[in-house]
């Protein structure tokens, strides 16, 4: 069994998603200490890397009708080697703070490298519908954010990643939104991630 952390915030040790995925995988490697966990930091360009114009032309030409560059097949196989990592895993835990009401930069380049059409989801140009192309399989959230509440129209984080993952077929998702990480002094700060432990081991032992 094989476990993907997608490790959404680029503050390491100081990451409040982070400190709250490093709970849920504390309990889950105690229950299941034979799965292999894997991790990805979206933010380190070599394993995450740039997705620009090469890759933008290489996505689309046979959309186009264009032949495909060497350039952008060379360029490629980073996308191939991030969606198969992806698609090994059989559980994935994603921590992710807000960023301006999303996703931080790094997690959408991420994104922007798993969807692919014709590989992790499809088109039917008679219902104009997209369907996902992947394996479901069970998927954790675990977003953190200072301010913006569960219910808060301004939330372009959760939806998006929903729909982005249901978009590849994972509709097994399970989410833990922890919307308070700003207080002013840090045991505060602390006791507050603390306090969502019990949840995280729940969810750990359901996962
Ligand atoms: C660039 C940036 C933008 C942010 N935008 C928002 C926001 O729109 N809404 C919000 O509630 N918090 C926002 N925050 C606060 C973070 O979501 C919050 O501090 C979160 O706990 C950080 O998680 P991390 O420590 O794992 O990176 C922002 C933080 C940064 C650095």
């Amino acid at each position: 069994m094989k476990i993907l952390h997608i490790a959404g915030s680029p503050k390491g040790e100081r990451s409040a998603s982070r400190k709250l995925a490093d709970v849920f995988l504390r309990r889950y490697r105690a229950l299941h200490p034979d799965h292999e966990i894997g991790d990805i930091d979206v933010f380190d360009a070599a394993a995450n890397p740039d997705f620009g114009a090469v890759h933008a032309i290489h996505k689309l030409a046979p959309l186009f009708g264009e032949e495909r560059s060497e350039a952008g097949t060379v360029a490629w196989v980073d996308t191939e080697r991030l969606i198969a990592d992806f698609d090994r895993a059989d559980r994935i835990l994603l921590s992710c703070p807000m960023w301006n009401y999303s996703v931080p930069w790094a997690v959408k380049r991420y994104l922007d490298h798993l969807m692919q059409p014709g590989r992790t989801f499809g088109f039917d140009p008679k219902t104009r519908q997209h369907f996902g192309l992947l394996r479901d399989r069970p998927v954790q959230f675990i977003l953190t954010r200072s301010s913006t509440g569960d219910d808060d129209p301004g939330d372009f984080q959760l939806p998006y990643l929903l729909h982005i993952f249901r978009q590849m077929g994972l509709h097994d998702i399970r989410v833990i939104t922890a919307c308070k990480t700003t207080k002013a002094t840090a045991p505060e700060r602390l006791a507050y991630l603390d306090s969502f432990t019990p949840e995280l081991e729940a969810a750990a032992a359901r996962f």
